[in-house]
C-alpha cells in the first residue's frame, strides 16, 4: 500500500513529482534517485533546522550532507543573504554535481532555489517545504528569487526542482498564524479555477483548522494538482499562470507598505483577494462567500490603513505591469479568473482610498 500520494508537474524533460504523505522524513522516502552526484547542500533556517535537519539526514543515506541555516524571516530573503549562501556553497567545496535542498518555508525555498539556479550556472534542486504555504504553492512551479527594497521578488529566476517532498507531519510544529496564512493560498485555488474545491473548503474549513489529517492531505493534494496544471500550461508566465497571482498585486503592496514580515504573505494575499474580487465586480453573493471563507480561516478580510498614493507607488512595482499599465487578476465569478488591464478605475480609487 502506498503511504503517499504523487502529483506530477508535467514539463517535458523538466517534469517532476510532488510526493505528499505523513512520516516521509526520517528515511521513509529515499532521496537517492533525485540527488545528482554524491554531495548535498541543505539550506534551512534557524527555526526549522533544529526541528527537521536531523530527520532529513536518513533520507540522504550514503550522501555527503553539508548544511547552512539562514536567520529566520522575510527580511532575510535578500541579495545579501543570497551572497552568503553562495559563499557557503563555495566554502563547502560544492561543485556542479552538488544538489541544493531547501528545507523550510517559502523564504528558504525561494532563496535556496535562486542560489541553485545561479551557482555554477545552475545545479540540481530539491524542495522539502515545511509550511502549509510552501507545500501548496511556493515549492511548486520553479519561481525562485529574493526581494528588493523596491518590491517583492523583483530579482529571481525560473528553476524547477527535481522533486518536491511534502511531509505533512511537519505542520504539527507550525504556528497557527502561519498555518492560517497558508490557507489563504488554498482558498486562492478554489477562487481562481475550481468552484467545486471552493465549495468543499466552505464545508471543511473547521476540520482543516483542526488539522484533520485526511482533510489536510486532500487540500494539499488538490492545491498541488491545480498549481501543477496551471504551471504545466504556462511555465514562464506568458499568460494564464498570472491567475496564480490573484490578490497578490494588492497583497504585495500591503507587505511592502507595512514592512516585510509585519503582515504575513498569506494574510496580505487574503485581504488582497477580497479587494481584487471587489474590483472585479462579481456578484454581491460571490463576494460575500469569499469574505466568509477568508474570515472562517481566521484571515484578514480588510486591508490595513495605507494612504492612496503609497498603494499606487507600491503597486507600480508589480511584475504584471505592461506599458506602464497596471493589470489585475480579476474574477468573472468564483472559480473563474482572468488577467486584465481593463478595470474600473473609480472602484480602484474607492478601494485604496478606503484604506487611507
Ligand atoms: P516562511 O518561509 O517565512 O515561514 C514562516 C515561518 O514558519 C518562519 O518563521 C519559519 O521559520 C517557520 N517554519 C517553517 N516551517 C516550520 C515548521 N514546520 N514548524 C515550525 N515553524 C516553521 O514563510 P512562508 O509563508 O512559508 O513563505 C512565504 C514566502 O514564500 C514569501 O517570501 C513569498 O513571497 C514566497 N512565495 C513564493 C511563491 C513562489 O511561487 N515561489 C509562492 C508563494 C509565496
Ligand atoms: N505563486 C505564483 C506562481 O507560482 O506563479
Amino acid at each position: 500500500m502506498s503511504l503517499y500520494q504523487t502529483v506530477s508537474v508535467d514539463l517535458g524533460d523538466r517534469s517532476y513529482p510532488i510526493i505528499i504523505g505523513r512520516g516521509l522524513l526520517g528515511g521513509n522516502f529515499d532521496l537517492a534517485d533525485y540527488v545528482r552526484g554524491t554531495d548535498c547542500f541543505v539550506v534551512s533556517n534557524e527555526t526549522v533546522a533544529p526541528l527537521y535537519l536531523d530527520k532529513l539526514r536518513p533520507n540522504l543515506a550514503g550522501r555527503n550532507v553539508a548544511s547552512f541555516s539562514l536567520p529566520d524571516g522575510e527580511s532575510f530573503k535578500s541579495v545579501a543573504t543570497m551572497q552568503t549562501i553562495l559563499d557557503e556553497l563555495l566554502a563547502s567545496g560544492a561543485n556542479r554535481d552538488t544538489t541544493v535542498i531547501a528545507l523550510g518555508g517559502g523564504v528558504v525555498g525561494d532563496i535556496a532555489g535562486f542560489a541553485a539556479a545561479c551557482f555554477m550556472r545552475g545545479v540540481a534542486f530539491i524542495q522539502v517545504p515545511t509550511t502549509l504555504l510552501a507545500q501548496v504553492d511556493s515549492s511548486v512551479g520553479g519561481k525562485t528569487g529574493v526581494n528588493h527594497e523596491k518590491g517583492k521578488n523583483l530579482i529571481g529566476a525560473f528553476h524547477q526542482p527535481r522533486l518536491v517532498l511534502i511531509d505533512t507531519d511537519t505542520l504539527d510544529t507550525l504556528p497557527v498564524r502561519e498555518f492560517r496564512a497558508g490557507l489563504a493560498e488554498v482558498i486562492k485555488y478554489g477562487a481562481i479555477c475550481d468552484p467545486a474545491f471552493f465549495t468543499w473548503l466552505e464545508s471543511n474549513m473547521s476540520g482543516l483548522l483542526e488539522k484533520d489529517p485526511k482533510l489536510l492531505a486532500y487540500a494539499i493534494q488538490r492545491s498541488c494538482e491545480l498549481k501543477a496544471e496551471v504551471v504545466a500550461g504556462d511555465e514562464r508566465e506568458t499568460g494564464r499562470r498570472a491567475i496564480l497571482n490573484f490578490g497578490h498585486t494588492f497583497g504585495h503592496a500591503i507587505e511592502r507598505c507595512l514592512g516585510y514580515g509585519e503582515w504575513l504573505h498569506g494574510e496580505a494575499v487574503a485581504a488582497g483577494m477580497i479587494m481584487a474580487a471587489d474590483l472585479s465586480g462579481i456578484t454581491a453573493a460571490d463576494l460575500a462567500r469569499l469574505k466568509g471563507l477568508v474570515g472562517a480561516a481566521g484571515l484578514p478580510t480588510e486591508a490595513p490603513a495605507i494612504a492612496g498614493d503609497r498603494w499606487l507607488e507600491a503597486m507600480g512595482m508589480d511584475k504584471k505591469i505592461r506599458q506602464k499599465q497596471l493589470r489585475f487578476v480579476l474574477l468573472r465569478a468564483l472559480g473563474e479568473a482572468y488577467l486584465s488591464a481593463d478595470y474600473d478605475g473609480a472602484r480602484l480609487e474607492a478601494l485604496i482610498g478606503a484604506g487611507a
